[in-house]
C-alpha cells in the first residue's frame, strides 16, 4: 500500500489543552487517518503577519505526521475569509445573496493554492497517493501537475455542489471546473452533487460523461463518484454508552429530571438553519402548551469564522432570537432554550446526544451533516430518540428512519418535533435500528477505503488520466 498524503486547509492540530475544532472534515479525516496513518499537510490556523511563513512545523501523533504551515495575514484574508468563505461557501450552499466576489480574493485563492503545492512537493515520494480535501484547495492538483507531479491525486468535496444555474453565478466557475479536471478522481457526498457536476460540464459544452463514472473535460480524462462520508460508528456508540459517568453529562441529566430534551449541535453557520429552527421550536411550544415547562431545547453552537461579516451578524441574530423566545415563553423555573457557544469534548457530546429524545438537524443545505449520524449512533437501542432531519442535508439520502422536514416550512418542522416527542417506543426502535445498521456498515473507514480503492484501482487498470 502506498503512503497516503492528505491535504486540507483545516487540520485538527493535536493539542491536549484545546478541544478539537468543530467541523465535519477535521473530525472525519482524523478518524479515517488514525487507522491508516500518513502525512497530513494543512494550515496551522496561525498567521505570520506580514512575514513570510517560516518552515513547516512537523508534529507526530500516533501514526499521523502533521505538517503545518502558517499563512500571512493577507493570505488568510484573501484566500480563507475572502474567496473560500465569502464566495465558494455561500455559492455551494445555494446562497447567491451572500456571495461577495472580488478579484483580489480570487487571485489570493489561487496564489495560496500554489503556495501549498510548493510546500508539498519537497515532501513527496513517487508512489505516494495524494488526497486533497474541500473547497479551499480545488486548484491544488493543477498547481502540482505544473510542478511535474505525476502521482495519483484525488479530491473530495465535503460541501454540496449546486446546479449549473447557481454555480455559474461565480465569475470564475470555468477555472474552478478546469482545476477539478486535473484530479484522477473527484468525489462528492451524494449522487445529486455528482449529477450537478456533470450537468455543469455539459451545460456549456466544457465536458461530458463517458459513462461508468468516467468524465472528460478540458481535454482531460478523469473520474467522478459519490462517496457519502460516515462516522466512527462503533467508537462513538461506545463513548455514548460510557458517558453516563461523565460529570457534565450527569449534570445535564439531573437538571432534566426525566423531562424530554431536544438537542441541536452545529457550528454557528447560516447554512445550519438555526433561526428557522428556533422559530419552529417556538411554534411547537405555542401549539402544544402542555409541553411548556416540560420540554427543553439545548443548542450547542460554537462560534465559527467570526471574522467573516455574515457570520458575525448571525451570531447576534441567533443570540437575540434565543433571548427573545426565552423572555416570551420562559417561567420562574423553566428556560425553553439553553444556548451555548462552546465546543465540547466528543465523549461529552456523545452523552448529551444520548440524553436527548429528539435530535434536531435542520440545515437549509448541507453536504452530509455528521451530527445527524452521530446523534443516531449515540442512542440507546432499548430507548432511542428520534432524528428530525432536513431533506436538504446529504444525510437525508441515507437516514431512512428519520422524520424528514423542509426547514423552510416552520409549521411542518414544528409538527415533526411534536410527532418525535410523542413517538411510541416500538416505532422509535424500528426507525433507529434501520439507521444504525446502515451506519455500522457505512462508517468512516469504509468511506476512506472506497475512495482510495477507486483512486488507486485505475492505476492498475493502466488508465492514467492524461490529456486526451
Ligand atoms: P460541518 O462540517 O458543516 O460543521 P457536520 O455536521 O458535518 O457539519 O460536522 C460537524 C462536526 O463538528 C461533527 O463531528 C460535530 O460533532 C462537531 N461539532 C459541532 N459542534 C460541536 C460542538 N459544540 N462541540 C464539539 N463538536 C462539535
Ligand atoms: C465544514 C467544511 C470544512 C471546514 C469546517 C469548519 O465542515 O467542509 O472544510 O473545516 O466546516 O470550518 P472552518 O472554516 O473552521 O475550517
Amino acid at each position: 500500500m502506498s503512503r497516503l498524503v492528505v491535504i486540507s486547509n483545516r487540520v485538527p492540530v493535536p493539542d491536549k489543552k484545546k478541544a478539537a475544532p468543530a467541523g465535519g472534515l477535521a473530525v472525519a479525516l482524523r478518524a479515517a487517518l488514525s487507522e491508516r496513518g500518513g502525512i497530513w499537510l494543512g494550515w496551522s490556523g496561525n498567521s505570520s503577519g506580514d512575514e513570510n511563513p517560516g518552515d513547516l512545523s512537523i508534529l507526530e501523533d500516533g501514526n499521523i505526521t502533521y505538517a503545518l504551515t502558517d499563512l500571512t495575514d493577507r493570505d488568510v484574508e484573501e484566500y480563507y475569509h475572502g474567496f473560500a468563505n465569502r464566495v465558494l461557501w455561500p455559492i455551494c450552499h445555494y446562497r447567491l445573496d451572500l456571495a461577495d466576489y472580488g478579484r483580489k480574493e480570487m487571485t489570493g485563492y489561487f496564489r495560496v493554492n500554489r503556495f501549498f503545492a510548493e510546500r508539498l512537493v519537497p515532501m513527496l515520494k513517487p508512489d505516494d497517493t495524494i488526497w486533497v480535501h474541500d473547497y479551499h484547495l480545488i486548484p491544488l492538483a493543477s498547481e502540482l501537475r505544473q510542478m511535474g507531479v505525476k502521482n495519483r491525486i484525488g479530491f473530495f468535496l465535503h460541501i454540496p455542489l449546486p446546479p449549473a444555474d447557481v454555480l455559474f453565478a461565480m465569475p470564475v466557475h470555468e477555472e474552478i471546473i478546469r482545476a477539478l479536471a486535473h484530479y484522477d478522481l473527484v468525489g462528492f457526498q451524494t449522487d445529486h452533487d455528482l449529477a450537478n457536476f456533470v450537468g455543469a460540464l455539459e451545460r456549456e459544452g466544457i465536458g461530458r460523461s463517458l459513462g461508468n463514472g468516467r468524465l472528460a473535460s478540458f481535454e482531460r480524462r478523469f473520474r467522478g463518484g459519490h462517496y457519502p462520508i460516515g462516522i466512527e460508528t462503533a467508537a462513538f456508540a461506545g463513548f455514548a454508552e460510557r458517558a453516563a459517568h461523565n460529570s457534565m453529562v450527569r449534570r445535564a441529566r439531573d437538571s432534566m429530571a426525566d423531562r424530554p430534551l431536544i438537542i441541536g449541535v452545529d457550528r454557528l453557520d447560516y447554512s445550519k438553519g438555526l433561526t428557522q429552527r428556533i422559530d419552529a421550536y417556538e411554534r411547537f411550544i405555542l401549539e402544544n402548551p402542555r409541553h411548556q415547562g416540560n420540554v427543553t431545547y439545548l443548542q450547542v453552537t460554537p462560534k465559527s469564522r467570526s471574522e467573516v461579516p455574515e457570520y458575525e451578524a448571525m451570531q447576534r441574530t441567533v443570540a437575540e432570537q434565543a433571548g427573545r423566545v426565552n423572555g416570551a415563553l420562559g417561567t420562574v423555573d423553566w428556560v425553553p432554550i439553553r444556548y451555548m457557544n462552546r465546543s465540547v469534548a466528543r465523549p461529552v457530546l456523545a452523552g448529551l446526544y444520548r440524553l436527548a429524545r429528539v435530535g434536531l438537524v435542520t440545515p437549509m443545505r448541507d453536504g452530509m451533516n455528521l451530527v445527524a449520524k452521530e446523534y443516531v449512533a449515540a442512542q440507546d437501542g432499548e430507548n432511542p430518540g428520534v432524528l428530525v432531519l432536513s431533506r436538504f442535508a446529504g444525510a437525508a439520502r441515507e437516514m431512512s428512519g428519520a422524520l424528514l422536514v423542509n426547514p423552510y416550512d416552520i409549521e411542518g418542522t414544528a409538527n415533526a418535533i411534536a410527532r418525535a416527542i410523542d413517538m411510541p417506543l416500538d416505532e422509535r426502535k424500528a426507525r433507529w435500528r434501520q439507521m444504525m445498521d446502515h451506519l455500522l456498515e457505512h462508517d468512516v473507514t469504509r468511506w476512506c477505503d472506497d475512495f482510495l480503492r477507486d483512486l488507486t484501482e485505475e492505476e492498475q487498470a493502466g488508465d492514467h488520466p492524461e490529456p486526451v
